[in-house]
């Protein structure tokens, strides 16, 4: 069974919900999304759009909270994340444009199996929306900061869970939010050489869509591993520069990477993520024991290997939400328990608005 495209998509308004609440009652999170009707689906989105006016919130901790975004190095093999840290700055300068490109409206709308029209219109309602984050703030030093890579879903990117990763870097962490290139994003880009790099010109990849005929498992099986390495790449990048290497940012922003210098805790790194990056969590976990733990926020246990249950020696805690859960999902997470390894899930009950 598939997550839900619109669960997906609209837990990208997750970060909207406490701020104006939104019931999806009529959006059934089982049903394929090619079979509901077009009415639906409009409705839906204009729900949406009718809290276009509220704002993600602020994070709730007692950090200011900055954001960047750091490629390295060409093509599609580096690496691309957004970073989100604790600031410097205490007042508020320039808020972070929530979804930077329309090409990620294009590529939604292709994951929402719908015409790219749509895109048009989600890119109307969403794209000029803004995330409380300051835009290449210095980062506030003098302290070391637990590290959290994470890990998106199906159909999404870096930027779309900024309401998650805000609020953990108000709270003192340095998140990590990975931009995966192994198809399932629903867009991303990548730079072909330092030319195309310096001319700004953008190599997209869209969602890889499941050919008819095509078995699940082994494709999602694939890109799940693709994901654990690009969480493994983007730590290996994060402690490089904590330990001091110089990195030239492909992207050439304003933020200085060298402020990043002993800035990570080295003995707190966690690896976070959402529905497919749920199941990248464990993957994760289970090949790079530089994680510490992880935390698999609605995982969708099918990209998951039988054997890796087995293979996870750190703490690992599942949060679900009820509305999204079914009953052979969850037996596949109980196979990560065993005696001796600490785990723990808990199921955020009539979490409608999660
Ligand atoms: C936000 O922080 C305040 C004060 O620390 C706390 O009382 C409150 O429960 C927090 N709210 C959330 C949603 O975490
Ligand atoms: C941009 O990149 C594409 C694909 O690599 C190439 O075909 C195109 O000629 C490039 N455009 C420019 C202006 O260099």
């Amino acid at each position: 069974m598939l997550p839900s495209k619109l669960h997906a998509l609209f837990c990208l308004c997750s970060c909207l919900a406490p701020v104006h609440p939104i019931d999806w009652q009529d959006l059934n999170p089982v049903a394929h999304i090619r079979s509901s009707a077009w009415a639906n689906k409009i409705q839906a989105l204009m729900a949406v759009a009718s809290v276009g006016q509220s704002k993600i919130p602020r994070g709730n901790g007692s950090y200011s909270v900055g954001c960047t975004d750091l490629m390295f190095d060409y093509t599609e093999k580096g690496t691309f994340l957004r970073l989100y840290y604790p600031s410097q700055e205490d007042d508020h300068h320039s808020d972070t444009l929530w979804i930077p490109n329309k090409e990620y409206f294009f590529g939604l709308s292709k994951y929402l199996g719908t015409h790219w029209l749509m895109g048009k219109i989600l890119s109307l309602f969403f794209g000029s929306m803004t995330t409380p984050a300051d835009w290449n703030s210095p980062l506030r030093t003098g302290e070391k900061y637990p590290l959290i890579v994470f890990s998106h879903g199906l159909g999404a990117f870096r930027t779309i869970y900024s309401a998650i990763c805000i609020d953990l870097a108000s709270y003192g962490f340095i998140v990590a939010a990975v931009e995966h290139r192994d198809g399932s994003a629903s867009a991303t880009y990548y730079f072909k050489d330092q030319s195309a790099a310096e001319i700004g010109n953008k190599s997209w990849l869209y969602l890889q869509s499941l050919k008819s005929e095509e078995e699940e498992m082994p494709l999602r099986n694939e890109q799940v591993q693709k994901r654990a390495k690009e969480c493994s790449q983007a730590l290996d990048l994060i402690l490089d520069i904590d330990r001091g290497r110089p990195v030239k940012n492909v992207l050439d922003l304003e933020f200085d990477l060298e402020q990043l210098k002993d800035s990570i805790d080295r003995n707190k790194i966690a690896v976070i993520g959402h529905s497919f990056g749920g199941a990248t969590v464990i993957q994760t976990l289970s090949e790079d024991q530089r994680f510490r733990c992880g935390i698999a926020l609605d995982a969708w246990m099918l990209p998951l290997d039988d054997e890796i249950y087995s293979r996870i020696p750190q703490p690992l805690f599942f949060i679900n939400s009820e509305r999204f859960q079914y009953p052979s999902n969850i037996e596949k997470m109980e196979k990560c328990y065993s005696p001796g390894k600490e785990r723990k899930m808990i199921t955020i009950r009539t979490a409608e608005r999660f």
